[in-house]
């Protein structure tokens, strides 16, 4: 990530703020560097380049390296997510029960091919790595909602409670 074209002075400033606040009531602003990243991304929804180079110089860190713990995290995300998160466990307990064949029904039920963000912004779909609930296999997380067991044949119902859903 190079600092030098990226600015960070379109970042919302309340946002900022409240994440300045986080940050100011920390010890050691390097060791808690997750810690600040899991509150960016809660503020901001998702942790832009720009937000993770404004990170890098609260924490005094370099921005690559806190790009390379975004990066390295499956939990973080560097682009907008939909209203409704849907994230899809592609573990191993996980892809041994079918979970490839899940993200297909969401991504063709949602008619999501290759995007990441539906047209109208309410859904997102990502696959993540175990999610600790390999009892439950397969599983699909939305937002914080946890689905076990989850079937080709339950997809539409599960996408039908937030199709529902209020804004
Ligand atoms: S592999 Fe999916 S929850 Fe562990």
């Amino acid at each position: 990530m190079s600092n030098s074209v990226l600015s960070t002075e379109h970042l919302d400033k309340t946002k900022l703020a409240e994440l300045d606040k986080y940050i100011a009531g920390l010890e050691n602003k390097q060791e808690a560097i997750i810690h600040i990243l899991h509150r960016g991304q809660e503020i901001f929804g998702y942790l832009p380049k720009e937000l993770q180079l404004y990170i890098a110089r609260k924490a005094d860190l370099p921005a690559a390296k806190v790009n390379g713990i975004v990066s390295f995290y499956s939990f973080f995300s560097q682009e907008p997510s939909g209203q409704y998160q849907i994230s899809i466990c592609l573990g191993t307990a996980c892809f041994v029960k079918g979970a490839d064949a899940i993200i297909k029904e969401f991504r063709s039920q949602l008619d999501m091919a290759d995007k990441r963000v539906s047209d109208d912004g309410r859904f997102s779909i990502r696959d993540v790595r175990c999610v600790g609930a390999c009892g439950l296999a397969p599983v699909v997380v939305i937002n914080e909602k946890i689905y076990g067991h989850v079937g080709t044949d339950d997809v539409a119902g599960i996408i039908e409670q937030y199709r529902g859903a209020e804004g």
